[in-house]
């Protein structure tokens, strides 16, 4: 790998990080009354991921959506079999059972996206998209759900109104 390749994937990672961290800083902002200091949070972390986007296509990160599929696919299983069961172990041995939540939470939803990817992989493989549905996600853990919100989330039992339209 040439030094640019590997800048450019240390500066992909810190340009993403740094997006979902402003994200964080920003709902903090916001819950102590500091609309104008969120918003400010917001412009930085929108540039942040114009700013990742740009480093991802430099490095070749973007293929056809056939390979980005099985690539993704691979990451969600590598984390929902091998990576979140040792952290969930780890955590739980640390008596930190905020992380052993959270992880738990994660996991299962990282297994949902692979079953999602690979019915993806099935579709696009024989040349078409998949079906028009309507996706809500539960913003307390992730969770996906098609159609419509339910009654509570299956994962993390947050309430419907915890639930979010995908655009
Ligand atoms: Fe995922
Ligand atoms: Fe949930």
């Amino acid at each position: 790998m040439s030094n640019t390749d590997e800048n450019l994937k240390t500066a992909f990672e810190g340009e993403s990080q740094a997006n979902r961290r402003y994200l964080a800083f920003s709902n903090q902002a916001e819950e102590e009354g500091l609309p104008n200091i969120a918003r400010l949070f917001r412009v930085a972390a929108e540039a942040e991921t114009v700013h990742a986007l740009n480093e991802i296509a430099a490095m070749g990160g973007v293929r056809s959506t056939l390979e980005n599929l099985n690539e993704a696919v691979n990451g969600e299983e590598y984390e929902s079999t091998q990576m979140y069961p040792k952290f969930i172990e780890d955590a739980k041995k640390e008596d930190r059972s905020e992380a052993v939540l959270a992880f738990t939470w994660i996991r299962k939803v990282e297994n949902e996206h692979m079953n999602m990817y690979r019915q993806a992989i099935d579709q696009v493989s024989k040349g078409e998209d998949v079906e028009e549905k309507e996706y809500y996600i539960c913003m307390n853990c992730g969770h996906p759900e098609e159609f419509a919100a339910p009654e509570r989330c299956p994962v993390c039992g947050a309430p419907r109104e915890m639930f979010k339209k995908v655009d």
